[in-house]
């Protein structure tokens, strides 16, 4: 299985185009600590030829244009090796990017039958009209074999449930704690390559690593993970937004109820982080929290990164 991460930058993007937090700002001003990211996506293949979108990011016209190998790939007038795209929830980072995706070329994409429904039910994503880019849900816990414009990919999806929260546009004030989130709203995958056996998990949006996940997890290969903050109320002590990662649906790197430490002893051979927001402290290479992140044995995704399994 060939991976690439197309976007590692949580939604907005690195810099984001309205902030001016130390960190856009640097990354803006071209400090050599800094590099810039595109929004929240993967690509995987398991033949090199013929890929999967793990999330479609608002970024993923420019994603294109830097991969060469998700260019048009076969003599005929139109064509693209992008067959398919596996949604993990219905984010605007991870859906937006659909719309790049339109000029009735055939692909199959893949949802929780939650997310399904926002798609359905906006008109915007009638441009991808059902009879050329069809919608096949996916089932929590049943592995699904992937397919598109009449191709096999050789790889399955499993979807699973993770702690989360529902859309940000799709909130309902009045519905409590949870503002309407229901099972199906946010997802981590477990992408599968039956012919070699190798495996690795998605999990870009995640509020907390609960006894399952955790059990899931144990000796994974490689596992990409939300690495939206640093800290949980890192947003707040910039001035940048009134919320904590928590209320975001978000687990911190840092902390006692953090990532690092969730993940310490599960013996996953590789952790990369993900989805990392504008202004978390680790996309500051020479930052002490980098540093930490690293020697705590995790990887900083970037744009254009290759991980072979
Ligand atoms: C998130 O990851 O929390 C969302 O992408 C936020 C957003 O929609 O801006
Ligand atoms: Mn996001
Ligand atoms: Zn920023």
């Amino acid at each position: 299985m060939l991976i690439r991460v197309l976007g590692c930058s949580a939604g907005g993007g690195f810099p984001q185009w309205n902030c001016n937090c130390r960190n856009c700002s640097s990354v803006r001003s071209g400090k050599s600590n800094f590099k810039t990211l595109t929004q929240s996506s993967l690509a995987v293949s398991g033949d090199g030829k013929d890929w999967v979108l793990l999330n479609a990011s608002p970024d993923l016209r420019q994603q294109i244009n830097v991969a060469p190998a998700l260019a048009p790939n076969n003599g005929s007038a139109r064509s693209s090796p992008i067959k398919a795209a596996v949604l993990t929830n219905g984010d605007v980072d991870h859906i937006g990017g659909l719309i790049n995706l339109r000029e009735v070329q055939p692909f199959t994409i893949y949802a929780t039958r939650r997310v399904l429904d926002v798609i359905e039910s906006n008109c915007v994503f009638d441009i991808l009209a059902a009879n050329v880019v069809p919608r096949t849900p996916l089932e929590l816990g049943r592995p699904l074999q992937l397919t598109g414009a009449g191709v096999d990919l050789g790889l399955t999806a499993e979807a699973f449930d993770v702690p989360g929260k529902i859309a940000l546009y799709l909130e309902d004030p009045s519905a409590g704690m949870r503002f309407g989130t229901q099972v199906g709203d946010t997802i981590g995958l477990k992408i599968s390559d039956p012919a070699t056996g190798e495996a690795f998990f998605y999990i870009p949006g995640c509020a907390e690593v609960d006894e399952v996940l955790a059990q899931r997890l144990k000796g994974a290969s490689l596992v990409f993970f939300d690495g939206t903050l640093y800290t949980d109320d890192e947003m707040i002590c910039q001035g940048l937004l009134d919320k904590t990662g928590s209320r975001m649906g978000h687990i911190s790197i840092s902390g006692s109820l953090g990532s690092i430490s969730a993940l310490r002893n599960l013996g996953v051979e590789r952790k990369i982080y993900v989805h990392i927001n504008n202004s978390n402290p680790v996309l500051d290479e020479s930052s002490q929290e980098r540093k930490a992140v690293e020697a705590a044995g995790w990887e900083i995704g970037y744009d254009g990164m290759e991980v072979r399994l």
